[in-house]
Formats: C-alpha cells, structure tokens, sequence
C-alpha cells in the first residue's frame, strides 16, 4: 500500500459556533462522547496513516497537545504545527511541506466526521493508485453551500465549483484530500482568493486542469458531517449516539482502532486505559474491549 502522512487541521476560527468557540477551540467540542478531533484522527488511522502533523492556532495547539500528547501511547508520531491567521485550507501544505517531504499527503478537516462503513477497502484501493490527488464527494441536498463536483459517468472529474449558484450536481467535496507529494509546490504558487485565503479548490482545480483528479463518490450509508454549525453539531452528535446505542459499539474510539489495526499491543492498551480516570462508560467500553 502507498504510504501516506495525515495532516489534521484543526484550527480556523469556528465563527459560526460562537460563543460555543470563544474559549475553546471547535475541535475540542464534544461530538456526543468524545472530543471532535478524535473523529478526523481516528479515519486516519483507519487509513493506517501514523505519522500525522495537527495544525492549528497559537492558543488551541497547547490543548489540543494536552489531549493528544506526541501519540505514542496509541502507537502514532504526532508533531505539531501552529497557523497563526486562518490563511485557508491549501495553506497546510505550505505549512506542513518539511513534515511532507516527498511523501504522499492526506488532508482531513478538524470539524469532519465520517462514517465509512464498508467502504473503506474502496478507499485503500482507489488512494494507493493516486497519481495526482483523489477527492471524496458525498450526495447533499443543498450543494450550493459547497464546493461541487461534476463528473462524467465513469466519474472523471468535469469541474469543480465553489458554492455554486446551479450547482451541476448533488455532490459536495468533502474535507478529505490525498496528494502526491507535489501538493506543497502546487500549494506556495497559489494566490489568496478574494476572500483572502488560499482556497482547497483551487488546489483541485490544478490537479483538474492536469487531469490528475481521481473522484471517489461516498456509497450510500456512509456518512460525512461537518460540524460547524450550532445544528450540524448536533446532528453529529446524535448520529453517533444512535449508532452507539444501538450498536454497543463506539465510532471513532482511537483506542480501539489503535489495538485492531496494530498500532499497539494490548500489553501496552492496558497499559493506557488503567491511566484513565475510573466512572466513564468510554473507560467501560475500553475495558470491556481489553477482554474480547
Ligand atoms: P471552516 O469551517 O471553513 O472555518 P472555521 O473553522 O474558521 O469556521 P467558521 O467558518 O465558522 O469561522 O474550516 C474548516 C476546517 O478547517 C475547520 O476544522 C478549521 C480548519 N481551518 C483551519 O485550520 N485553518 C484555516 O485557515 C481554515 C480556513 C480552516
């Protein structure tokens, strides 16, 4: 499998949330029982992605490396990088361009919750042949809010359009990216848009042009929620309750994936969750796993 580095960025300025925002960073909000970041961080490992680079602003990086500490203790290399202005999405990779190297990158979206279901194979496949980049579209009923994709019947990408007003499709592109490792320099030659940040779709749109532009539509089942509206948040997080209750199974438990995917043994997963505090039913939960 082609090995890629992650790239969690999680700062921006989450002024749509505020006052929720105005002491704690988005990223940090409770999507039902777990901190929001947990959710990007956990499909990258499910991605088998364990060097990750987490972006984000001055004040929120110290808690976000409170919570998340350098990853060891769930087998991953985390490093740390501050964006001082929300300069945009493509920024990044300028950002980040020591920690990419000449590696492949994934981009995930701090506020982005997924839910893969089956399709994750799909995902390994589709992104271990990725010549260029390789964006994720997911049926919405109000596209217009996003950047849209038009693509042809074997999804070939015919355009991308940010916020259309006749969007030329129900598919919106969702915070998730992969790259070759000419992203960064595709990234500094990037000028700010008339809003005054480096704009993902226009990244795209180069790859586009070249024709280097995998489109990988989300079956349905899957889900992608954005939770950076007082309402999407909610939403998120009642999705996860639902699913959790009625499963017994958490979404997104970073222990757990870290234990079934390898990242840790379960010497050193009992080692981890004896550190927790006692009374929680996500220690519970952690518990019950250690004895399967
Ligand atoms: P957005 O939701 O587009 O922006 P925001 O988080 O600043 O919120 P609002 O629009 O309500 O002010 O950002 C999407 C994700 O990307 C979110 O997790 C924050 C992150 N982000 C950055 O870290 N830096 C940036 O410069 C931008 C634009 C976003």
């Amino acid at each position: 499998m082609k090995k890629y580095k992650g790239i969690l960025l999680a700062g921006g300025s989450g002024s749509r949330l505020y006052p929720l925002t105005q002491a704690v960073s988005k990223q940090l909000l409770p999507v039902y029982d777990k901190p929001m970041i947990y959710y990007p961080l956990a499909t990258l490992m499910l991605f088998g992605i364990n060097e990750i680079l987490i972006i984000s602003t001055p004040e929120d990086t110290i808690c976000i490396k409170k919570l998340l500490g350098d990853g060891a203790q769930i087998g991953l290399e985390l490093s740390y990088k501050v964006q001082n202005h929300p300069n945009g999405i493509a920024e990044a990779f300028i950002l980040g361009a020591d920690f990419i190297g000449d590696s492949s990158v994934c981009l995930i979206l701090g506020d982005n919750v997924f839910y893969m279901g089956d399709q994750l194979n799909e995902f390994l496949s589709v992104t271990h042949e990725n010549e260029g980049a390789v964006i994720c579209g997911y049926h919405v009923p109000d596209p217009s809010r996003y950047a849209v994709l038009e693509f042809d019947k074997d999804d070939n990408a015919l355009s991308i359009e940010e916020k259309p007003r006749k969007p030329k499709s129900n598919f919106a592109v969702v915070g998730l990216y992969f790259y070759t490792p000419d992203v960064v320099k595709k990234a500094k030659a990037l000028k700010p848009s008339d809003r005054g940040e480096l704009e993902i779709t226009d990244l795209n749109k180069e790859y586009l042009n070249e024709g280097r532009i995998k489109i990988l539509r989300m079956c349905r089942g899957t889900a992608w929620l954005d939770a950076g509206t007082p309402d999407s948040l909610m939403d998120a997080a009642q999705f996860v309750q639902l699913l959790e209750k009625r499963q017994g199974l958490k979404i997104s438990c970073i222990e757990e994936i870290a234990l079934n995917h390898g990242f840790i043994d379960h010497a050193q997963f009992l080692r981890l969750i004896r550190k927790y505090r006692d009374g929680s039913d996500y220690k519970k939960y952690l518990m019950k796993i250690s004895e399967k």
